[in-house]
């Protein structure tokens, strides 16, 4: 197999190294081939970049430390604002962050969290381990730090703790292009031109951390909010303007959730002139069993190919809720935000549990690529997506331990996936095959193909096996093909990750193809993640 790998890296694929005898799954080795044609003819839906967005809360280190260091730290830092995590998320072109939480957000208090620094109020964070929660990153930090990585705000308010009064002036305080009084403070807190607040989360979860609330108690929160949390930033008052998301369901098709789409859709539909909404969000994790017992380290076969089959049920649970939404909105007019995902693993051991730590692997970064081919295929009905979470929370893009960084697996995954931001998705036609082990019967390919806005084909591959190599021939319908150049991520084992101390053991590199007659021919590793360019 290594040779294998070494020839292909040369482009030269050896067949006869292949012809070896079966594998140690019993898998015969023979250069299995698939042949890939891209109907660049049909484009489908924009891929929307908003399915890249991003979460952080305040949770654990996701926020203190992972972004905010203070101005005072020896860490290199902006405002604050550390460097090396707005350097790292930079290239990753992050449309959204959504903000300050998850179950944290509904017992924000926006106004401890502005003014000068020494007079903010300490307070305590009892829905993440009861630590103390110093109120030093706030709104305007928040603005300051998607200013410095060119990223939009995507706002949760708080709704299970408060009344809407108080998102309703938050609203105003942040994006006021008048003198009121709230305008004035923000001037006077440093920001004369008011904040623009791309997305609206009202509520989180509201039918557990966020209150606990029925669908029907619910529908008459969001109508309040809906109707008075307003964005007067003048540049948003048309098509440009705040989407509003709702808090949808938290699962697939069990009657809990589906009533819950159903009870916002419906209402949503019979709608009066005064409330409504743009999205709808939904929120699922990749998780095997929530006793504790999977870790994100140190994990065979076993484990890997049971989390891949659980992380494609995101398939069916966005199939089943978009059929609902479709009853009630047959234009598509509501997104479906799928605003956190990601793997949910037992907490590293050491580590607070409160604090969701784990390591992220070459598993991950395959589990991250399935969902975002997932939601891309759905990409007229889900517009916007935000993994959970951004740095040193549960599936994190960046892990930190003071002044150490690390990019993890998923990382590189969203930084090779951002060409697919705002490209318009191209059907694929291929026979994807089957991997199995133990139990677990999985597609053993998964695909995605779109063209940018300069007209250049992207082709992601995925294969899911993680002991047999792919052949693969790729034609683009009604398209010469002269080049094609991308990367790879694969590692050793599926369990390889990256740490402080050797940051690269999953880390792409550069992809050998041919391009032969009107064909892009590649091999594919097994448990790799591909992406590649055709010109
Ligand atoms: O991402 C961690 C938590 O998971 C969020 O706070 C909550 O919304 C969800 O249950």
């Amino acid at each position: 197999m290594a040779q294998r790998r070494a020839a292909t890296m040369a482009g030269v694929v050896v067949v006869g190294l292949l012809l070896a005898g079966p594998g140690r799954n019993g898998f015969a080795q023979s250069p299995d081939r698939i042949d890939l044609v891209v109907d660049a003819a049909r484009a489908g839906a924009r891929i929307d970049r908003n399915l890249f967005g991003q979460f952080a809360e305040h949770l654990g280190t996701g926020v203190y430390e992972g972004v905010w260091v203070g101005p005072d730290s020896p860490i290199p830092n902006t405002r604050g604002i550390r460097n090396d995590v707005v350097a790292a998320l930079k290239t990753l072109r992050v449309p959204n962050v959504r903000w300050p939480g998850g179950c944290f957000a509904d017992e924000y208090h926006w106004r401890k969290g502005i003014g000068p620094a020494n007079s903010r109020a300490v307070i305590l964070n009892p829905s993440w381990g009861g630590v103390t929660e110093s109120n030093a990153f706030g709104s305007h930090e928040f603005m300051d730090f998607l200013g410095q990585i060119g990223s939009e705000a995507y706002l949760s308010v708080n709704v299970g703790s408060v009344k809407p009064k108080e998102a309703s002036e938050r609203l105003e305080y942040m994006t006021t292009a008048q003198p009121t009084a709230l305008g004035k403070e923000r001037a006077a807190n440093g920001q004369a031109a008011p904040f623009k607040v791309a997305h609206l989360g009202i509520g989180n979860e509201s039918w557990d951390c966020g209150g606990n609330m029925t669908a029907d108690y619910y529908l008459s929160q969001l109508k309040i909010y809906s109707r008075f949390v307003r964005n007067f930033h003048p540049a948003q008052q048309d098509r440009n303007r705040m989407l509003r998301i709702a808090v949808g369901p938290g699962g697939g098709d069990q009657p809990r959730w589906t009533q819950w789409t159903d009870t916002i859709m419906k209402a949503w539909k019979d709608r009066s002139w005064s409330w409504d909404i743009d999205g709808l969000s939904l929120h699922h994790y990749t998780v095997v069993d929530w006793s504790a017992k999977y870790t994100s380290v140190g994990f065979g076969e076993a484990e890997y190919s049971r989390f891949l089959k659980a992380t494609l049920e995101m398939e069916q649970i966005i199939g089943t809720h978009s059929a609902i939404m479709d009853k009630y909105d047959p234009q598509k007019k509501i997104a479906l935000f799928v605003d956190e995902w990601g793997a949910w693993y037992a907490p590293l051991a050491g580590s607070d549990p409160a604090f969701l730590v784990q390591q992220n692997s070459l598993r991950d970064a395959v589990l991250a690529a399935l969902n975002l081919n997932i939601f891309a295929r759905h990409a007229d009905r889900v517009r916007g997506a935000n993994i959970a979470q951004m740095v040193n929370v549960l599936q994190a893009m960046i892990l930190t331990d003071k002044a150490k960084m690390v990019l993890t697996p998923t990382y590189h995954v969203f930084r090779m996936y951002v060409p697919f931001q705002d490209a318009a998705f191209l059907p694929v036609a291929f026979d994807a095959g089957t991997y199995a082990h133990g139990g677990v019967t999985l597609p053993r390919i998964d695909a995605l193909a779109a063209r940018d806005a300069s007209g250049t084909v992207w082709v992601a591959l995925t294969n899911i096996d993680p002991n047999r190599p792919v052949d693969f021939s790729v034609r683009v319908s009604g398209m010469g093909v002269r080049a094609a150049a991308g990367e790879t991520l694969t590692a050793a084992t599926v369990d390889a990750v990256n740490t402080f101390e050797a940051p690269t053991t999953v880390a792409p590199k550069p992809l050998s193809a041919k391009v032969q007659g009107d064909r892009i021919t590649l091999t594919l590793e097994p448990k790799s993640v591909t992406v590649f360019s055709v010109r």
